[in-house]
């Protein structure tokens, strides 16, 4: 079965055809990231309508020497994420599959990211299994007995993880999307100096829920007393990272001790960082399956294959953007 996947849920169009919900056949992003750049974050506005533009080339791309024949059937992810840019997806999906006369699957975006592991890893995840979904938007950790059920264990209380990477990168002068040039600019540092430790917020209890709008002020607080140097820029970079990290990695500890899991899924886009890659795999070894960096963040080829396996199939005629879904 060949879905065609279509993801607009932030700044990137990501239009996908994969079949049996693990062959990728094709997969094409186009990212309006450097348009926000100089903003620090995505101008919505500005992703929606460059979004309108580039959708239908991008379908045509992904659907390659492909028919709409050939077609089986159109996923789209109706939430959660940036009402103008969900509209441009599920507007063209509900015109596609009446066109086309295809059934039309509608996706929550934050299962994609938990199928993101599923497309091209050598080990296919097993259930049970938790999942740690670490995006811009999000930061949930879930467990799912089967395709289709997810227990929410744990949510941020505040914000993402991404967001704060993003945010953090934009108090010392880095650019939007903050994650990529954090760890970059941490990688330099010697992890041999001493650092600034900052707070591990919620570290320990017996609840899965995260916090990081904490290590965010602890981060502008030390920025501020600094001499904004750029060996303080990769210090805050390196200490900002370990601290985020330290704190994924130990609330997945005790979410593994309580429940009894195969595999450990890690999606979105902050699972492109190598370091969060390294130290997972430190401590949970094959447990852990991450997707490719490329299907880390948002992608169609994700919505494609969580069509196949819990989409659910909508009316196009009721199927509606969802910005607040959540699992
Ligand atoms: O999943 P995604 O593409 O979009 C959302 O669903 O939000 O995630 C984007 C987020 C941004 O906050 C970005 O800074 C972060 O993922 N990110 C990273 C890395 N690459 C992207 N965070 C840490 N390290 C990275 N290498
Ligand atoms: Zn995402």
């Amino acid at each position: 079965m060949k879905i065609l996947g279509i993801e607009s849920t932030c700044d990137e169009t990501g239009i996908s055809v994969v079949e049996d919900g693990l062959r990728i056949i094709s997969n094409i992003v186009s990212s309006s990231v450097n348009m926000h750049k100089k903003y620090g974050g995505v101008v919505p506005e500005v992703a929606a309508r460059e979004q309108i533009k580039v959708i239908i080339p991008a379908i045509d791309q992904a659907l390659g020497s492909l028919k709409p024949a050939d077609i089986d059937a159109i996923a789209v992810s109706y939430g959660p994420g940036l009402v103008g840019s969900l509209l441009v997806g599920v507007e063209t999906a509900k015109a596609l599959s009446v066109i086309w006369n295809k059934p039309l699957y509608r996706v929550n975006h934050l299962q994609g990211h938990l199928y993101s592991c599923f497309l091209g890893t050598k080990t296919n995840p097993k259930f049970p299994l938790l999942a740690l979904i670490v995006s811009g938007g999000h930061t949930d950790l879930v467990f799912s007995k089967s395709h289709g059920h997810v227990k929410l264990l744990g949510s941020t209380l505040d914000d993402a993880c991404g967001e704060a990477f993003d945010k953090v990168a934009r108090v010392i002068g880095l650019h939007y999307p903050g994650g990529p040039d954090i760890e970059k600019l941490a990688s330099t540092y010697d992890s041999n100096r001493p650092a600034v430790k900052f707070p591990r917020p919620m570290i320990v209890g017996d609840n899965f829920n995260f916090s990081f709008s904490g290590i965010k002020s602890s981060v502008v607080n030390f920025w501020n007393k600094s001499d904004k140097s750029d060996s303080v820029k990769a210090e805050i970079a390196y200490s900002f990272q370990e601290a985020a990290i330290d704190v994924l990695i130990s609330k997945t500890k005790s979410a593994f001790a309580k429940f009894e899991a195969k595999n450990i899924l890690v999606g979105g886009g902050v699972a492109a960082n190598s370091k969060l890659r390294e130290k997972m795999f430190n401590v949970f070894g094959d447990t852990v399956i991450f997707p490719t960096k490329v299907l880390s963040v948002d992608n169609g080829a994700m919505i494609a294959s969580a069509a196949f396996f819990v989409g659910k199939k909508s009316s196009p005629l009721k199927i509606n953007a969802n910005p607040s879904l959540h699992f």
